[in-house]
């Protein structure tokens, strides 16, 4: 079946004998013309399960099936709930010791799990619709309905937050309706907060109960792969380094809690705009390069953040779990209950983040936009609701949690946290105390050349200029003021099945792996999870191409402008520095990944 997504406007202010016969030609004519012109500039990402499906590739040529069943009745177009009912999403390590919840919680997963498979409501089509949307299953398609040659991945680009908020919301729907509570809410995993030490442990809502305890505690974790050296009291460090922790490096609850408000302040806080802070547009006709084994795209500081949870409770860095079951690997996270409450607090920090002041720009008066771009707000996925539905919802639809009739407990104690938190300045910046310091000392990259991250931390100069009115060009604000500004690592080639993270610090050259990051001179950090990838070559010619030869090429956005304010570098003629420090893991802290340029870019 064709279904065009561009519905007619315009139509509910005749009726159809009343309006005249010329009207109706001009109308239809109009019509015709609209079409035709969205149809060639409009280029939303459609996203659907139905057609082609392929098993989703893992580590070592190994595959996994995670195809969704056919829907039995035709697909539905989403509609927002008509007065919503408030679902209330409260944080799980304040639920831990609520027996009702936790009761209704593991019932309705218990009922969940005993669903048969091919009923897509089940745990396992729970899983696989994160699996087979993140891992590239499906080929994304045109407006008229036929599959594109190119596969859809809901990572690496804007529609992160809106496909992965859907995700939980029906996700929530289906547990509430399974035990009969229209009002049964996630719980979330408020792993920002530093105000309550348990926020960011491993919630004991997800682990065994006491067995005699009143409460009941039949759900268990399905594959059970789980860091066991991340459990309680253990508290999640944003900034995360396996190298360090394999070598014994132990920080203290203080040092993880400045680092950790540090992090989300840079993440969240200091990503002013739509693009830093849930990413780049969806590209929809990637060149995947000439062997077809190239896909591309620009995280956000919202998935960038949150791909560090995903590590910490993964088996990551055991040689017995190559695959980083189950948190650390996109294709099996969904099979860990706690991927949904994850994803519960990004969502929330999403709605918080719409919220947040502008204390980053030069006026400060920017106000936290989502993208007005036609191509997001008409992207549609599909998802099955609790009546077992193929619903169609279009991104439009998910950019008010309230209009979806779900709410966060106020956390606004601990999100001032880090929204008001302020870097440790007890290091003076590298200029003030470093007479002979000149950025002109360092080298400038060169375009397209095989600049290296890896190994040992790099360091370039970076050329900075004031931002003009040719900057505003596809950003979402009218005065130069308003833009924020910004360093772009273009074209970073990170090979599918590694795990990358680095961390980026401005006019701190001598940074390295044991440099503090809550310092005025850090601006944020990549991660990258392994995750498999489909080429283009193994859809289309049906050839496959090894796992090492697949590559992610990806733009990583730093923003800087309030980091120079705060070193002391007020103007936009000073040149600076930029050090890229690399946290690979254990075993790999000699590979080396290359990019094609480093530039200031204003946002
Ligand atoms: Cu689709 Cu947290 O990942």
């Amino acid at each position: 079946m064709v279904e065009s997504s561009i519905q007619p406007q315009g139509w509910g202010r005749f009726s159809a004998n009343v309006r005249p016969k010329w009207a109706s030609y001009v109308c239809s004519m109009v019509i015709v013309l609209q079409f035709l012109m969205q149809s060639a500039e409009a280029d939303p990402v459609l996203g659907t399960s139905r057609g082609y499906c392929r098993p989703v590739t893992i580590a070592n040529n190994k595959t996994q099936d995670c195809c969704l069943p056919e829907p039995k009745r035709p697909p539905i177009p989403f509609k927002l709930p008509t007065n919503p009912i408030m679902r209330v999403r409260r944080p799980a390590h304040e639920l831990a010791q609520d027996v009702e919840y936790v009761n209704k919680y593991n019932l309705a997963y218990t009922r969940m799990k005993a669903l048969p498979d091919d009923d897509p409501r089940s745990f396992l089509r729970q899983w696989h619709t994160h699996c087979s949307f993140c891992v590239e299953a499906f080929l994304s398609r045109y407006l008229n309905g036929t599959a594109t040659p190119y596969p859809l991945q809901l990572h690496f680009s804007w529609t992160f937050l809106p496909w992965h908020r859907m995700l939980i919301y029906f996700h929530e729907r289906i547990l509430g309706s399974l035990i009969d509570d229209p009002e049964f809410a996630l719980p979330f995993w408020n792993w920002d907060n530093q105000l309550d030490p348990t926020a960011g442990q491993v919630p004991q809502i997800f682990l065994p109960y006491p067995a005699g305890s009143a409460f009941n505690n039949p759900f268990l974790h399905e594959g059970k792969v789980r860091n066991t050296n991340h459990l309680p009291p253990k508290v999640l460090p944003l900034d995360y380094n396996a190298i360090d922790e394999a070598a014994g490096v132990v920080n203290t609850p203080e040092e993880i809690k400045d680092a950790n408000l540090c992090m989300v302040w840079n993440m969240v806080y200091n990503k002013v705009s739509a693009q830093e802070f849930l990413g780049g547009k969806y590209n929809t006709s990637a060149n995947l390069g000439a062997q077809g084994n190239v896909t591309v795209g620009e995280s956000g500081g919202a998935e960038s953040l949150h791909n560090t949870a995903h590590e910490w409770v993964g088996m990551m860095n055991n040689a017995q779990f190559p695959d980083n079951e189950d948190m650390g690997v996109f294709t099996y996270a969904g099979r860990d209950p706690i991927f949904y409450s994850h994803h519960a607090n990004v969502d929330r920090l999403w709605d918080v983040w719409q919220t947040l002041p502008d204390k980053v720009t030069e006026d400060g008066t920017r106000t936290r936009k989502e993208f007005d771009d036609v191509d997001f707000l008409e992207t549609e996925f599909t998802f099955y609701d609790e009546n077992q539905d193929m619903v169609r919802v279009k991104v439009k639809d998910t950019l008010s949690s309230e209009k979806l009739g779900y709410t966060y407990q106020d956390m606004s104690a601990a999100d001032r946290l880090w929204i008001d938190h302020k870097p440790q300045t007890s290091r003076p910046s590298f200029r003030t105390t470093q007479m002979a310091y000149s950025p002109n000392d360092y080298p400038e990259v060169v375009l397209n050349a095989n600049n290296t991250i890896g190994s040992t931390p790099v360091c370039f100069k970076l050329a900075r200029r004031p931002p003009n009115r040719d900057d505003l060009k596809g950003t979402q604000v009218k005065h130069i003021g308003e833009l924020s500004e910004g360093l772009l690592i273009e074209k970073v080639m990170v090979p599918e099945m590694m795990y990358v993270r680095f961390d980026v610090y401005v006019d701190f050259p001598t940074a390295n792996m044991e440099s503090d990051v809550d310092k005025s001179d850090y601006v944020g950090s990549f991660t990258h999870l392994p995750s498999g990838v489909t080429s283009m070559k193994d859809v289309t010619a049906q050839v496959p191409v090894a796992d090492e030869d697949l590559f992610r090429e990806l733009n990583i956005r730093f923003s800087i402008g309030t980091a120079l304010r705060r070193i002391g570098i007020k103007d936009y003629s000073t040149d600076i520095t930029v050090t890229v420090v690399p946290k690979f893991r254990p075993g790999d802290e000699n590979k080396t990944i290359t990019f094609a340029n480093l530039k200031q870019e204003f946002c």
